[in-house]
């Protein structure tokens, strides 16, 4: 893959165009379709219901996610011409360096959902595209593993780490030292989910990934993490999946996570390990307490940069700066939080007038394309997290789809920048 930064080729618009028009003279089309609205319904294709609700869906009625798109469609764009554009540079300083695009993969939690290897198909596309991966606490394998995957195919591979600040202050500093013994690049500590925000796609099919086991592979392979649920199993409060009726679905549930519990499944089905495990998850992977107080330890705790994710208030902002972070990701976390939110995009204009220029601002929510891109670099972003696309890319197309959105995105942000 060829950047916007290598300046003597054609680009990565150029490149990509050529590669889809040579290979079409053979008949053979890209893996997944190159436009937006084709590539989420080739993905919802391949998914099962629950993986769409959970990925495809938000909160409540879904208005910030249709705020995050008018809010982008609203920009239109000036094609300028005569002046000379034949070297495009988008390479950008980030948290960790120089990084050749603007463009990161954003941290998708329970990607099992699409596939058991979903972080590892993800990391190998980051790490042959040259794309940093934010690899999520949520993940569905141990950050290690999708480490060591990224290194085989690219050993200068990129990574961040994203956290949710536990109730439990130890499994937050466990999980900082295995970001920091990974070699990841910044600690992405994510604000806005202190609680799960209403769901009614998951909640109509009752479905939520963690308590099937899925999505908690961060955890499952945490020292500290398995220390509470043996601690909580010894003193008796380690709850349990009581109650649940005994049906073919609950039998299903049961073997899920015996069968993503560390060890042998069929001693885990035999075990209230494995399910005092998911029931600790629920109780203690976030920290509604989550103040600024605390959050302001986070830079004697840690070595990394620090970036502050799903920040929207121009006051948060400030607040976070004066936490010590090293950059903020405005974010309404894809709308999955907070019906009805401000547009992400209009949050990110707000804040950059109050950061000021210089502050590192990364943006997600809504992007879809490098049409996207380009607008959100225009109203102040210094860089992007791709979200959802990836995911689509992933179910459509596996490791190669995942390439491919990552590929369609640069090359129209590059040809649009050419363009404009
Ligand atoms: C977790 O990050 C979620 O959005 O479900």
């Amino acid at each position: 893959m060829v950047s916007p930064s290598d300046m003597s080729g054609p680009g990565p618009g150029r490149i990509r165009q050529d590669t889809v028009y040579r290979a079409g003279v053979a008949g053979i089309r890209p893996t997944v379709p190159t436009d937006a609205a084709g590539l989420e319904r080739a993905a919802r294709r391949r998914m099962s219901r629950k993986a769409w609700a959970y990925i495809a869906g938000g909160a409540g009625e879904g208005r910030t996610m249709v705020n995050n798109r008018e809010a982008l469609d609203a920009v239109r764009l000036v094609p300028r011409v005569g002046v000379d554009r034949s070297r495009r540079d988008l390479s950008v300083t980030l948290p960790g360096g120089r990084y050749d695009n603007p463009v990161l993969l954003a941290p998708v939690g329970a990607g099992a959902l699409v596939r058991e290897d979903a972080d590892l198909a993800v990391g190998r596309a980051a790490a042959a595209t040259g794309t940093p991966y934010i690899i999520s606490n949520q993940g569905s394998s141990p950050l290690e593993e999708t480490v060591a995957a990224m290194r085989a195919v690219d050993p200068a591979a990129r990574h961040w780490f994203q956290l949710y600040w536990s109730t439990d202050e130890q499994l937050v500093d466990h999980l900082i030292a295995r970001a920091e013994a990974s070699g990841a690049s910044a600690l992405v500590v994510t604000l806005d989910t202190t609680v799960l925000g209403w769901r009614p796609q998951d909640l109509n099919l009752g479905s939520l990934p963690f308590s099937r086991g899925q999505g908690i592979a961060q955890y499952l392979s945490d020292n500290r993490f398995l220390e509470i649920v043996r601690d909580r199993l010894a003193a008796g409060t380690a709850g349990g999946i009581g109650g649940v009726k005994v049906t073919p679905a609950a039998v299903a549930s049961l073997l899920s996570i015996a069968r993503h519990h560390p060890g042998r499944a069929l001693r885990n089905l035999l075990s209230p390990e494995p399910r005092a495990a998911v029931e600790t998850f629920l109780d203690i992977y976030s920290n509604p307490g989550l103040d600024w107080d605390l959050l302001a330890t986070v830079t004697e705790r840690t070595t990394l940069p620090v970036v502050f994710k799903g920040i929207l208030d121009p006051r948060d902002a400030l607040s976070a700066v004066e936490a010590g972070a090293d950059a903020i990701v405005v974010s309404n976390h894809g709308g999955r939080q907070v019906d009805n939110a401000v547009a992400s995009l209009d949050a990110l204009r707000e804040i950059r007038g109050a950061v000021g220029d210089a502050f590192p601002l990364l943006f997600d929510s809504g992007i879809r394309t490098g049409r996207d891109v380009a607008v959100a670099l225009s109203c102040g972003a210094d860089a992007v997290l791709l979200g959802r696309p990836h995911m689509y890319g992933l179910a459509a197309g596996g490791q190669r789809g995942v390439e491919e959105v990552i590929g369609n995105v640069l090359a129209e942000l590059d040809l649009t920048t050419a363009l404009t």
